[in-house]
């Protein structure tokens, strides 16, 4: 059964589609069978960012409203084997419940070992939505004093729901910056959340430009990281 990790933030524009989307290519380049699902509606971006967006017949939406099954809706990535996306819907927001969602992605689940769910930005009902479907969240925020702000609040939201675990991914760090101390350290962003980091993420040029780095070095360690607390996990949870 999947694990279902939500990639969250407060701030919009902070990297969850990347984290998302870099995140299923290194665990898919391990072997892992994983599903990238975009359940920021209206916008569809995982299918760009992936570069599968003329591939998908189907979306999210058509597997909720009975168009077709779920498994048809996703896209098999064409150089990992792997890797699946399940694309948002083009339509634009309308109301689709939680638990519809919900009901479509457990019926995945058995057959993939993750799923990566990408969250839209803010608090609102897409929020609710994804965050609804998962059993752990990242939570992705910027070294910038607005978005830990903004993440802090989703963190505190993220304790109503039934997520058994949340951690932090620092995104857009420079190096420059954070040795001259004009940007939050991922330990003080840690600190002042109390939550852990699990990876930070510096900003790269192959990552501006191609969304997708698949030799990125901060994702691969990432992707080590969730597989090392997995297994810590499943471990504690038998003893
Ligand atoms: N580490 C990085 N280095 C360089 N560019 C990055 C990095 N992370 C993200 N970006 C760029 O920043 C922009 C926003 O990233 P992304 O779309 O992943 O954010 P998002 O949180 O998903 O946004 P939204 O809230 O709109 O969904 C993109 O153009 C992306 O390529
Ligand atoms: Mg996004």
């Amino acid at each position: 059964m999947a694990r279902k990790i939500v990639v969250t933030s407060g701030k919009g524009g902070v990297g969850k589609t990347t984290v998302c989307c870099n995140l299923g290519v290194q665990l898919a380049r391990k072997g892992y069978s994983v599903a990238v699902i975009d359940l920021d509606f209206g916008l569809n971006n995982v299918d760009v960012v992936l570069g599968v967006e003329n591939l998908a017949t189907y979306d999210v939406l058509d597997a909720v409203e009975g168009r077709c099954r779920a498994r048809q809706a996703l896209v098999r990535h064409p150089r990992f084997p792997t890797l699946y996306t399940l694309a948002s819907n083009r339509a634009g927001e309308r109301y689709v419940s939680p638990q519809a969602v919900r009901l479509v992605l457990e019926t995945i689940a058995p057959r993939f070992d993750f799923l990566l769910i990408d969250s839209p930005a803010g608090i609102e009902e897409g929020f609710h939505r994804a965050v609804s479907c998962a059993e752990e969240a990242l939570l992705v925020t910027t070294p910038h004093i607005s978005a830990v702000r903004d993440a802090d609040r989703v963190a505190g939201l993220l304790s109503s729901y039934r997520i058994g675990e949340v951690s932090l991914v620092v995104n857009l760090v420079r190096r420059d910056r954070l040795r001259r101390g004009e940007m939050l350290s991922p330990e003080e962003i840690s600190a002042a959340l109390r939550l852990p980091v699990r990876a930070a993420i510096f900003e790269e040029d192959a990552l501006f430009l191609d969304n997708v780095s698949e030799r990125s070095r901060a994702f691969r360690r990432l992707a080590e990281e969730i597989l090392g607390g997995g297994e810590e996990r499943r471990w504690k949870r038998r003893k």
